[in-house]
């Protein structure tokens, strides 16, 4: 027999209402949560490591200006997501901790390297692209802190979708030089940002239950098809080709075909064996240690300002 906290849950779910921190929850619910929401922070966080990579390098100061926005953009959508699984009453220095040991997951996008300016197109336009398509149906996740974080930071994502297509755009309406670079990017980001959204749903070990609980609406293969979809006529915009000879369009299904990724590639990225995993982390660890006497000034201010509070 269901006891009256876990009746008042599935009535909850079953209106497609919100749960807030204060409601009792299962305890398989906040997990799955915790490792949704953290591991989505760390992606945000680890996500900005490719794209600083090119601030110092822009071609102009406009172009320098918007990647040092988005940048700062993925640091706060980092923090915004740490602040939603905290009130699952996950500490944020356990999540820190778990991202500096490499025992955390992030976004297998962010292993990849970015070769040349084309690339800050090519992540703005695939991968934020792709961002966008699975964090939308996020805002409406059963969890109230998730789901209303998700509503600003998809605000945030559609301008870094939209620079990037258009620095895409430019370098395709340049030289020949420049529209090989474009081409040679997208080339590169194409098949990971399809990638971005798991595994095929037979080996998604997740998803069902997330959908259940109202915290995932699609399947991963759900959004990847509407992610081609959605790319073919803007590829067709830009004037770049996808890398894909299996891509088109089938008149029965009204949707693009498209080829078949490299899973293995994909699992060996997932095991820390990707081209950039090592370097990803080594940098994080840096930035930690070298930050280290900022977390402490500032406790050590709170416990002063905690003491006059007293007095
Ligand atoms: N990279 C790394 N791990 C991945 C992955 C990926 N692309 N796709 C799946 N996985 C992991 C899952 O975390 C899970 O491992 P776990 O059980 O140890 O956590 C395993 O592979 C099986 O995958 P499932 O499909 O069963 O897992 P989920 O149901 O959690 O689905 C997901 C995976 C679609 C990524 C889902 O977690 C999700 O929607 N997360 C929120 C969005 C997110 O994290 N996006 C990451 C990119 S952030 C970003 O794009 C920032 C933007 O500014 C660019």
């Amino acid at each position: 027999m269901p006891t009256l906290e876990e009746q008042r849950f599935d009535e909850l779910i079953a209106a497609d209402a919100r749960v807030e921190p204060r409601d009792w929850m299962p305890e398989g619910y906040r997990k799955t949560l915790v490792r949704q929401i953290s591991q989505h922070a760390h992606s945000e966080i680890i996500g900005m490591q490719p794209e600083a990579n090119w601030i110092s390098r822009a071609p102009s100061l406009k172009r320098k200006a918007i990647l040092m926005a988005k940048v700062q953009d993925e640091a706060g959508h980092g923090l915004y997501l740490y602040s939603a699984a905290q009130t699952l009453g996950t500490p944020r220095d356990e999540m820190f901790q778990a991202l500096v040991d490499g025992t955390a997951k992030y976004s297998s996008i962010f292993n990849y390297p970015t070769l040349t300016w084309a690339d800050m197109g090519a992540i703005g336009w695939l991968v934020d692209g792709a961002a966008i398509c699975n964090q939308v149906p996020l805002c409406r996740a059963s969890y109230g802190p998730y789901g209303r974080a998700m509503v600003r930071i998809c605000k945030e994502e559609s301008f870094h979708q939209r620079q990037g297509f258009e620095i895409l755009l430019e370098l395709m309406n340049g030289t020949d030089a420049q529209k090989a670079m474009a081409q040679d990017a997208v080339d590169r980001w194409y098949a990971p940002s399809l990638m971005m959204f798991g595994p095929p749903d037979g080996d998604s070990p997740n998803s069902q239950q997330s959908m259940a609980w109202n915290i995932k609406r699609f399947s991963n293969d759900d959004l990847r098809q509407r992610f081609v979809d959605m790319l073919v006529p803007q590829a067709e915009a830009l004037g770049v080709t996808l890398p894909d000879p299996d891509l088109r369009f089938n008149e029965q299904t009204g949707h693009y075909d498209y080829g078949q990724l490299d899973w293995d590639e994909f699992h060996e990225v997932l095991a820390g064996r990707g081209p950039c995993n090592g370097q990803r982390l080594a940098h994080r660890r840096k930035a930690f240690e070298d930050g280290a006497w900022v977390r402490e000034a500032a406790a050590a201010y709170a416990r002063t300002q905690a003491q006059l509070e007293k007095v």
